[in-house]
């Protein structure tokens, strides 16, 4: 059977293979999917492995990897390139391609699942990392009427809006200079895994804000429940985000669109 698999470290918690065994189930598709712990030092050897010498078919590429993973595509999606970061491996006319589905999957969750539309939103991004950069693009796709990126170092949050001004109305500041309120607040900095909320203004969350934390626990993050708190309008994690990322990566790989919806419940239910 066709051999896939997502790389990382670490990797034992990923849902990833359980996400793409249920696709494979329920589009009747034939493979194989396993996630494989590469040392830091050995990603390129792990790929080269994979892809040449076990005849892989295709690659997720999760933290810390990701980075590297976009030096080492031969070729780059429209999307993964300004990205600097890439998920999605493939053979492609014989060269090694690279593409990225995070922002996607995040549009797709917000506006598909959840009827948020983006256009002529005011929306503000935490954090100015990986995370944040990899969803740019897409988001300002959908033609939010601003994007301010807030960040705990504001220099990255300046070069970040540097690289995407031609794509928005961007702006930048440290967590303590955000104006005002926001329609949407994406909440894509890695303070969560410490049980850590970025420290937000008091007004920046208003009722009618809807609150999106691109990380994804079994129990409710500390972001979610931060906005919650604070009264916004809605409050979602980013398990929708994890299994949308996913579907759009299946889709590249056997040219078929899974139905994520059961999954994205199964997932929620387990
Ligand atoms: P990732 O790929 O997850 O984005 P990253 O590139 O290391 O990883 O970026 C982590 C992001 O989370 C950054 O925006 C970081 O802020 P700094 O740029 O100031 O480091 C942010 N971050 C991490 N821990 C945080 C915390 N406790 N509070 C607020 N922001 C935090």
């Amino acid at each position: 059977v066709d051999r896939y698999a997502v790389m990382g470290n670490p990797i034992a918690h990923s849902k990833s293979p359980q996400i793409h065994r249920m696709f494979a189930e329920q589009t009747g598709q034939a493979l194989r999917y396993d996630a494989l712990l590469v040392p830091e030092d050995g990603f390129a050897e792990a790929v080269t492995n994979f892809l040449y010498r076990n005849d892989g078919k295709g690659l997720n590429v999760t933290v810390p990897f990701k980075q590297q993973a976009w030096e080492l595509a031969d070729r780059l999606s429209e999307r993964a390139e300004p990205a600097g970061a890439v998920n999605t491996l493939m053979f492609r006319d014989g060269t090694l391609y690279g593409d990225n589905t995070d922002g996607a999957g995040l549009v797709r969750d917000l506006t598909r699942n959840h009827g948020v539309e983006l256009k002529d939103k005011r929306i503000l991004m935490l954090g100015a990392g990986g995370a944040a950069r990899g969803v740019m693009l897409p988001l300002l796709e959908q033609q939010p009427a601003s994007l301010h990126i807030a960040n705990r170092t504001v220099l990255r949050a300046r070069e970040l809006v540097e690289r995407f001004e031609e794509f928005g109305d961007l702006s930048a500041s440290g967590f303590d200079a955000i104006h005002g309120n926001f329609d949407v607040i994406i909440n894509a900095t890695a303070a969560g895994l410490g049980g850590e909320v970025p420290p937000l203004p008091d007004n920046v969350i208003d009722k009618h804000t809807l609150c999106y934390d691109m990380m994804y626990s079994s129990e409710p993050t500390a972001f979610v429940r931060h906005c919650i708190e604070h009264n916004a309008a809605k409050a979602l994690d980013g398990l929708g985000m994890l299994v949308e990322q996913a579907a759009e990566s299946f889709r590249l790989w056997r040219g078929v669109m899974p139905d994520t919806l059961p999954v994205i419940e199964a997932l929620r239910n387990s």
